[in-house]
């Protein structure tokens, strides 16, 4: 990099602080190869992208003229987070007490989300949700809507204001719930088809279609799912998978023919890359070896798997089979908007398991490796030159006992895992999208 003429000046902006990003997955003897470290380092942003990241002994002779913003040594510079599992209209049921998920779905999910075919409540909360993601650093999130398209519009147009990465999509499903939450099928192809063409690649923005879950779904449904995923291969799939037992055995009665409950799915031509599957809690070898050979993609949402009882997600496994895998909060069975919080419970949840998940590891899935699961890391997920600059400011001495126990942190490792564990909107001090600060 040479030194910038004039008039490129007024479009560079340079940010300087600790500064980590993830070049390759932290697998095998060395996992430091898989990262850069910056203690003092510069990362320079032209026009929303990333132009330079490196050391600032290196980079400061060559932003001269450009306005740098400068961070202490409490604080980390990091790609966004990926929130790879979110329910939008659940924000405002998440903490309902005492069930498990079908009972939960029934009595607190479905009757709120009838609310949002209201275009102007559909609309405030889209509004509110977005800015909660932001508080939260994250800044690619692939949600879920209501059966209603404008809760579908509402989020898209929220999204849309402040440029940021979301793949959503109308939720679908055409049994086994109230009649206002059911797709009409009749005109699902057209419906689908208008939403799909308005709304993906639309700047930033990305279409999934969204069959709730098998339960919901009739064969003709998942067909017909099937049958748009060839006509638009990519666009997104995104739907849940084996959360809870009397979900997979009720799975079970109604496809009697399945061999399994991720065989549904398949049947009709829905597991294929750019598909991703929250959850995947209680599945088989079989059904891993399946997502591996399509290249399809797991959600591991561990503070709903918890909050709901379901089960203990089996990273290790996924893990060994070379799964695409990223993490999702599931708000509102979900207790936290925060990846950090969400990465500390899939350490519990590990831990419950006799191992132990590695903050490399955790930080990879939210950022890196969230991107490759939803086949977006030529975009976003690291600092290389000409990705979109979202990233965000996190302090690490956010709170009184942050800040006590950072004094002893020794190295990166200690303290990516101190963000981990106490860590939470409180950390995150700001947040940008395509380079600009919108929190
Ligand atoms: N399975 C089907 N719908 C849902 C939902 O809204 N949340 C969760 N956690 N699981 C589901
Ligand atoms: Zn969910």
């Amino acid at each position: 990099m040479g030194c910038f003429l004039s008039e490129k000046l007024s479009s560079l902006k340079a940010y300087r602080g600790p500064i980590f990003h993830f070049l390759k997955s932290p697998e095998g003897a060395c996992p430091s190869d898989s990262y850069e470290y910056f203690e003092d380092g510069i990362l320079i942003v032209e026009n929303g992208r990333i132009l330079s990241v490196g050391d600032a002994r290196e980079l400061l002779p060559k932003t001269q003229g450009i306005k740098i913003q400068t961070y202490g040594k409490n604080c980390l510079i990091l790609p966004g987070f990926i929130d790879a599992h979110i329910h939008f209209p659940q924000m405002g049921m998440i903490a309902s007490y005492g069930k498990q998920l079908i009972e939960w779905l029934n009595q607190y999910t479905f009757p709120f989300e009838e609310r949002f075919s209201d275009k102007e409540y559909a609309e405030k909360m889209a509004d509110l949700f977005i800015q909660e993601l932001l508080k939260n650093g994250t800044t690619t999130a692939l949600v879920f809507c209501t059966a209603a398209k404008e809760s579908v519009e509402a989020l898209f147009e929220a999204a849309l204001k402040r440029h940021m990465r979301v793949i959503a999509g109308r939720t679908l499903g055409d049994r086994n719930m109230p009649t206002s939450l059911l797709t009409p099928v009749q005109s699902f192809m057209e419906e689908e088809e208008a939403l799909l063409n308005r709304w993906h690649k639309k700047k930033r923005l990305l279409y999934a279609l969204t069959p709730r879950f098998a339960p919901t779904s009739t064969e003709t449904l998942l067909k017909m799912v099937g049958d748009l995923l060839t006509q638009h291969p990519d666009v997104y799939l995104h739907t849940h998978l084996s959360e809870n037992l009397d979900e997979v055995a009720w799975v079970k009665e109604l496809f009697p023919w399945s061999s399994h409950y991720l065989d549904v799915y398949h049947r009709f031509g829905l597991v294929r890359p750019r598909s991703v599957f929250a959850h995947a809690i209680h599945i088989s070898q079989e059904e891993i070896n399946l997502l591996s050979r399509s290249k399809a993609a797991v959600c591991h949402c561990p503070t709903s798997n918890l909050f709901l009882g379901s089960g203990l997600f089996r990273w290790k496994n996924c893990k060994e089979a070379s799964l695409l895998m990223a993490f999702g909060t599931d708000v509102g069975a979900g207790t936290s908007f925060s990846l950090l919080a969400t990465m500390n419970e899939g350490y519990k949840v590990a831990q419950l398991q006799k191992s132990s998940l590695h903050p490399l590891n955790a930080f990879y899935h939210a950022t890196l490796g969230g991107a490759k699961a939803l086949y977006l890391d030529s975009y976003i997920g690291n600092f290389e030159t000409g990705k979109e600059a979202d990233f965000i400011i996190l302090d690490l001495a956010a709170t009184g006992l942050m800040e006590r126990r950072l004094q002893e942190a020794k190295n990166l490792c200690d303290r990516l895992f101190l963000l981990m564990m106490l860590g939470d909107d409180r950390s995150v001090k700001e947040t940008y999208v395509m380079g600009d600060r919108v929190w």
